[in-house]
């Protein structure tokens, strides 16, 4: 088996190639940071990894990084690539809100519509979409990240009742984590409202959700008990709400 890993350079993407590396499975990780890359690369062991660099910003670069890896059979994609902005809507730089955009929505899109046409061909392969629980919530001070996060989910639902409706063999999932301890708030100018989960854990949590073909996975019993709960919460409410967390994560 081969997986492609995007995002691979940091956080839960490089944990996501250490846990399926220690399964044996073949692995194409990418990122920009080469560096980073070949750091794991030589950890994993140089056989097992490839690496295709890529800003997956560009929709031409995404296209590239699908010709690319299809030349290695992929049979897992892990659409991990994403990054957060803090701050009012009316603050926050347009141009690094639609790079934000392009990486969590456009290459998700892309890559797995591409992927996913492969994979019905031969009728088996997995997409596991990384998300997160800000992808069943509106966010008041990130509020362009949480609406990346909402269409992630939305599409990934959407696409995986397709392929049950046909009775596919194929999976797509969304794993949606709270809290992980990565670079993410260092990129994104947070701080946590509660503590994370270290990002080996929940990639390890994410592959064994994705093998017992979970449409959603949402590690930490605080976390499923916090989204259960916000169902029944009105709208007006829930956003109220998560104005007052987001406020503590001012960085
Ligand atoms: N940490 C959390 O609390 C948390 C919670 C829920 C969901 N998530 C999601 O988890 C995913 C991974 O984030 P993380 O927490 O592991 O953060 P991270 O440590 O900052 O890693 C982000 C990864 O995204 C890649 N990336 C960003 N922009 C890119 C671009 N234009 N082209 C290619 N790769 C790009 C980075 O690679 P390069 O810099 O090498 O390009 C890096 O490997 C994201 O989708 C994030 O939204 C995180």
């Amino acid at each position: 088996m081969t997986a492609l890993i995007t995002g691979a350079s940091s956080g839960i993407g490089r944990e996501f190639a250490r846990c399926l590396g220690r399964l044996g499975i073949r692995l194409v990780i990418s990122g920009r940071n080469r560096e980073s890359l070949e750091e794991l690369r030589q950890e994993i062991g140089e056989k097992q990894v490839k690496i295709i660099t890529a800003d997956i910003a560009s929709k031409d670069e995404c296209i590239r990084l699908y010709k690319e890896a299809s030349k290695y059979n992929i049979d897992i994609l892990i659409n991990n690539a994403g990054f957060g902005l803090f701050g009012k809507f009316s603050d926050a730089d347009l141009d690094r809100e639609l790079e934000m955009i392009d990486v969590n929505i456009k290459a998700v899109h892309i890559l797995t519509k591409l992927f996913l046409k492969d994979m019905i061909k031969r009728n088996r392969g997995y997409i596991l979409n990384v998300a997160s629980s800000a992808g069943f919530l509106p966010g008041p001070l990130m509020s362009t990240y949480y609406a990346t996060k909402n269409y992630v989910v939305r599409l990934t639902e959407a696409i995986n009742e397709e392929l049950r409706s046909v009775g596919s063999h194929v999976y797509v999932g969304a794993f949606c984590p709270g809290p992980v301890d990565t670079n993410f708030n260092k990129t994104a100018g947070v701080k946590f409202a509660v503590k994370g989960i270290p990002a080996g854990y929940a990639a390890v949590y994410a592959v064994k959700g994705m093998m017992d073909r979970k449409m959603i996975i949402v590690p930490t019993a605080l976390m499923k008990t916090g989204l259960a709960a916000a169902r029944f919460v009105p709208d007006p409410l829930l956003v109220r709400a998560t104005r007052f967390i987001q406020t503590k994560r001012r960085g």
